[in-house]
């Protein structure tokens, strides 16, 4: 997965024309500030330079996942029928990127509290957008949307600040909120805590599990994105392979209920020459699977399955 080709322009145009943006400096300054002050709730991004190297190396990425998470739900039928979104902490635009190619006639609407995130965004954006200046801590949300989009933004905030935002997201929504973070234990932890909030509050777990109580103990899951590495990409991360698997987690949390009854591949399936091992997710627990070549059709379906797909 890649940005777009518009998108990729314009940030190159702006990076161009940017003499002093020193891309290895810049990027490792602000790898610090996340690894130092995430979950502090202080505004991270402090300049243009920052939110223009947002653009070039994290967003990418964040493309990359909210593109394969909302394509994946929608194909999966657990998205269905939406017309507005409310993307909350939407950066240089990374939802509004994904969204426009899967659903380019979508209502959108924008919140972010970050001056030169809003800067960015709208300087790499073909179309005319409007970004709402607004903080999510200080203000109460009064639009409401079938889906509400947070990606990366829970956790730079602190517990009690996350906890109080994401019931604001949950208010906003005549439908769906779906959160995305990074691949982390950390993030895993937080977000069953939002999962108990979001349930006490009537709403349903949609995906990645329908279970209210997640079986796994000392443990966690996580999924994957493949992207593809621009050249201006390569540079900034000092990189030289073409691509890079993002690690992430997400909640898709609805108020309609559902009964999919699914089973996820939990683990890298063990594939020996007359069997195929699989650990699967499922509503009642845990489920270590055997599939022998005598049952054939599900021999041939174990053997194409890969982690995170549904059995
Ligand atoms: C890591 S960036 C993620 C941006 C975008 N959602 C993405 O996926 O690429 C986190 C964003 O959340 C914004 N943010 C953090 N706290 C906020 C708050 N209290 N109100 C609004 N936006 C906030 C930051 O300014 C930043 O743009």
């Amino acid at each position: 997965m890649i940005l777009p080709q518009d998108v990729r322009d314009k940030i190159n145009l702006l990076f161009t024309g940017k003499k002093d943006l020193k891309l290895k400096s810049t990027r490792e300054g602000l790898t610090n500030k996340y690894k130092s002050n995430s979950g502090s709730s202080v505004d991270l991004i402090e300049n243009e330079n920052e939110s223009i190297l947002y653009a070039i190396s994290r967003m990418p990425a964040t493309f990359a996942v909210i593109y394969k998470t909302i394509n994946d739900l929608y194909l999966q039928g657990y998205i269905k029928n939406i017309e507005s979104v409310i993307d909350a902490g939407s950066g240089t635009g990374a939802g509004f990127f994904a969204l426009r190619e899967l659903f380019p006639s979508l209502s959108s609407h924008f919140l972010e509290k970050n001056y030169n995130m809003i800067d960015t965004f709208n300087k790499i954006c073909n179309e005319k957008i409007e970004v709402n200046q607004f903080d999510l801590i200080k203000n109460e949300i009064t639009l409401r949307a079938d889906l509400i989009l947070s990606s990366y933004v829970l956790s730079e905030l602190s517990e009690n600040d996350r906890i109080s935002v994401f019931k604001k997201l949950l208010s906003a929504s005549n439908r769906y909120v779906l959160i995305i973070d990074t691949g982390t234990p950390e993030t895993y932890t937080n977000f069953m805590k939002l999962k108990s909030i979001a349930i006490q509050n009537g709403f349903n777990i949609i995906a990645p599990c329908e279970s209210d109580n997640c079986p796994l103990k000392n443990d966690y899951c996580q999924f994957y994105a493949r992207v593809e590495r621009s050249s201006l990409l390569k540079v900034a991360k000092s990189a030289t392979l073409s691509y890079e698997d993002e690690k992430y987690f997400y909640l898709l949390l609805a108020k309609e209920s559902v009964n999919f009854a699914r089973k996820r591949v939990l683990r890298r399936p063990k594939i020996k020459k007359n069997e195929i091992n699989l650990v699967l997710c499922t509503q009642n627990g845990i489920e270590q699977l055997k599939v022998t070549r005598n049952s054939q059709d599900e021999f041939k379906r174990a053997k194409k399955i890969k982690i995170n797909e549904e059995f």
